[in-house]
Parts: structure tokens; sequence; C-alpha cells
């Protein structure tokens, strides 16, 4: 018997990640339903779309009726919600596409989940916890006071989560990951900006003092530790993801120049983010002691590969940088 799942956010970065990562590590079959917003590229997947396999399509996982049809027609077991709008800045700038895609999306998820009795896996994030001092890790146990409208509607979204969890019995559970990089991520967060920028020799902006800290893990670990968490995670169980691996900014941006062989002059300290959180870390004992998982690859080595894969795949860089992301651009750093 096919066993299927739905990938939401599957033409993303994380989300076309774990596409790949399906298809090669196990026998599942997927949909993959993506908005293709402007972070949605199918570029990402573009060898996956003739896979028997896979099946992509185009619609909003606030849209009821797409995501009943996908699950009845597709005979769907379970769906993993990466579908998200990510990017802190321009939640600041503009909150309301992250209520409607991360919170009425994941609710109209859940529903879905509860009619037909699905597996549900949330793709959250440590960001739920709002920011460290110096000392400290995040637990499970650590209250939830998000700080930005990003982490605010992704803890919104975790609180409807185990609603349905404890009002109807959803049999869901949630992951919260620490800051991902790897390939194919969209050159608006930190690791990819400032990659691309350092090899057009662009001033690389790095916000304040350049010494907030985050917590950083390959993309590869995170999706290893979201399908242990599909397979083996409990009902109502929150799992921290992290490879304790915590740099400033600064030290990053600085690592990124030296592989490139750039000068540290192209650093430009540039005005702070609002709200800016000083410190994430997180702590993934129970993740690794319950479910046996544990992340593979070092910041060190992640980040040559990344830095590699960027350098080797300019199409891919040019195609995303020509499009809406240049208004953007202009208009966040215009300063
Ligand atoms: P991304 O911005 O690269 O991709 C998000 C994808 O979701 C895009 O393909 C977009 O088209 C799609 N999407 C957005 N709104 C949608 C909607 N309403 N309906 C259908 N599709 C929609 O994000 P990412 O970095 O891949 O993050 C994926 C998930 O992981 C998110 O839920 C995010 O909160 C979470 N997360 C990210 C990180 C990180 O460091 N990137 C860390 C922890 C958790
Ligand atoms: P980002 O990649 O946006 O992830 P998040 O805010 O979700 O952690 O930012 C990572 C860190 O890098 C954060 O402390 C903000 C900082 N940053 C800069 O200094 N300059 C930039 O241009 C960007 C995008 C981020």
């Amino acid at each position: 018997m096919i066993k299927r799942i739905l990938i939401t956010g599957g033409a993303g970065f994380i989300g076309s990640n774990f596409v790949r990562f399906v298809l090669n590590k196990t026998d599942y079959s997927i949909v993959i339903l993506d908005a293709l917003t402007y972070a949605g590229n199918t570029e990402n997947i573009a060898e996956y779309l003739t896979d028997e396999r896979c099946t992509f399509i185009k619609g909003r996982i606030e849209d009821n009726e797409i995501i009943r049809r996908i699950c009845t027609e597709y005979d769907i077991e379970g769906i993993i919600n990466f579908a998200a709008e990510t990017h802190v800045d321009r939640s600041i700038m503009d909150p309301t596409p992250f209520v409607l895609s991360n919170v009425m999306g994941t609710v109209s998820l859940l529903n879905m989940a509860r009619e037909l009795n699905l597996r549900y896996v949330q793709i959250s994030t440590d960001e739920v916890y709002g920011s460290l001092g110096n000392d400290g890790l995040f637990t499970e146990y650590t209250p939830i006071q998000p700080t930005s409208p990003y982490s605010a509607s992704k803890a919104s979204a975790d609180h409807f989560v185990m609603s349905f969890v404890h009002t109807y019995g959803v049999n869901a559970s949630i992951t919260r990951c620490s800051n991902n990089y790897g390939a194919m991520q969209f050159p608006e967060k930190l690791i990819p900006l400032m990659i691309l920028n350092a090899m057009e020799d662009k001033a690389l902006p790095v916000y304040g003092d350049g010494l907030n800290v985050r917590d950083w893990i390959h993309v590869d670990d995170h999706n290893s530790a979201v399908w242990s968490v599909y397979k083996s995670g409990k009902k109502g169980e929150v799992y921290n993801i992290g490879a304790s691996s915590e740099q400033n900014n600064i030290t990053v941006v600085k690592m990124i120049l030296k592989a490139l062989n750039k000068s540290e002059s192209l650093i430009q300290y540039v005005k702070d983010r609002p709200g800016h959180d000083r410190r994430y870390a997180i702590d993934a004992t129970k993740i690794r002691t319950e479910l046996n998982w544990k992340p593979e690859i070092t910041f060190d080595e992640g980040l040559s590969s990344t830095i590699e894969w960027y350098c080797n795949n300019m199409e891919w860089c040019n195609n995303v940088r020509s499009g809406e992301y240049r208004n953007y651009y202009e208009k966040h750093y215009k300063q």
C-alpha cells in the first residue's frame, strides 16, 4: 500500500530540502502544497516534479477546500506543515500576512487533521520562546514569550496545535528548531545574504553591534529530526531541535568573508532591528534521548559546503535575486 504525506511549504528552503530527504531516504510518496510566495521556488524541487512519488499542487494552506481535496483524493496519512511567512524583518514591516498564513493556515490544516484523523507535525521555531540573556538554554518547558510579529504568529499557531490535541484528540506534535542554514535558502536571511553580497563585493549589513547570538543547525540535520518526530514523536509533545552551535553574527560574517577570500572592509554596521532578540540557544536533550536523534554536521563543515553550493549555483542565485526580492531589498536597506 502506498504511504503518502502532505508536505506544505515544500518549495521553500527547509521544505524543499525535506522533499529530497523523504524521496531519497524513505519509501513514502508525497504531495507538496505551496502558494509560491516570493520565498517559494519550484526550481528548488525541479528534479522531483517528474518523480511518480511526488505531486506538486500550487495553493494556500488557508484554503479548506484544496486541503480537503488533497487529503481525500491522495489518501494522505499525515501532514507536515512547513508553510509559513518566515522573515522577521518582513513581519516588522507588515504583520498581516503572518497572521493569515501562519495562524489561519495552521488552523485550516488542523481542521482537516481532526476531520480525517491524520498524523500532524507543526514545524515551529525556537523564536516562540523569546530571547535569552548570556546564560541558559531553551527547553520545552521555557515559557512562550514571542517578541516579533513573526514569532507571535508561530506561537499562536503552536497554541492552536495544542488546543486541537487536548480538545479533539488530534495526533499532533510540534518541533521547535533553531536557525537553519544550507542550500536553497532565500537570500534575505543572514547566511545566504552575506554569501551573495560578499561574492559580489557588496556591503555586508550587520545589525547593531553584531553580537546577537544564533544557534545554527544544518537544514539536513533539522530534517532528519522532523522525520523522527513524524514517525516516532508522541501526541501532544514538543521537541526542541538544535545542534549546540552558538555563534554571534559578526563571527559568522567573518567566517564567510574568510572562506571567500574577501576583505572585512565589506562589513557595514547598520541600524539595529527593532526588538532584536539577543540570543537563542537550544537544549535538545529530549529529542536526543527519547527519539535517539543527533545532528551529524558541524558548523564549520556545513558552512563551507553551503558557501560552495551558492558559488556553484549562480543561476539559481541570479534568478532569485532578479525577482521581487530586489524591491524588498531596496525598501528595507534604503538607509
Ligand atoms: P521559507 O520562507 O523559505 O519557505 C516558506 C514556504 O512556504 C515558501 O515556499 C512559501 O511559498 C510557502 N508558503 C508561505 N505561505 C504559504 C501559504 N499560506 N500556503 C502555502 N504555502 C505557503 O521558509 P523556511 O525557512 O523553509 O521555513 C519553513 C518552516 O520552518 C517555517 O514554518 C518556519 O517558521 C520554520 N523554521 C524556520 C527556521 C529557519 O531558520 N529558516 C528555523 C526554525 C523553524
Ligand atoms: P535572520 O537570518 O533574519 O534570522 P532570525 O532573525 O530569524 O534569527 O537573522 C539572523 C541574525 O542575523 C539576526 O540576529 C539578525 C542578523 N542579521 C543581520 O545582522 N543583518 C542582516 O542583514 C540580516 C538579514 C540579519
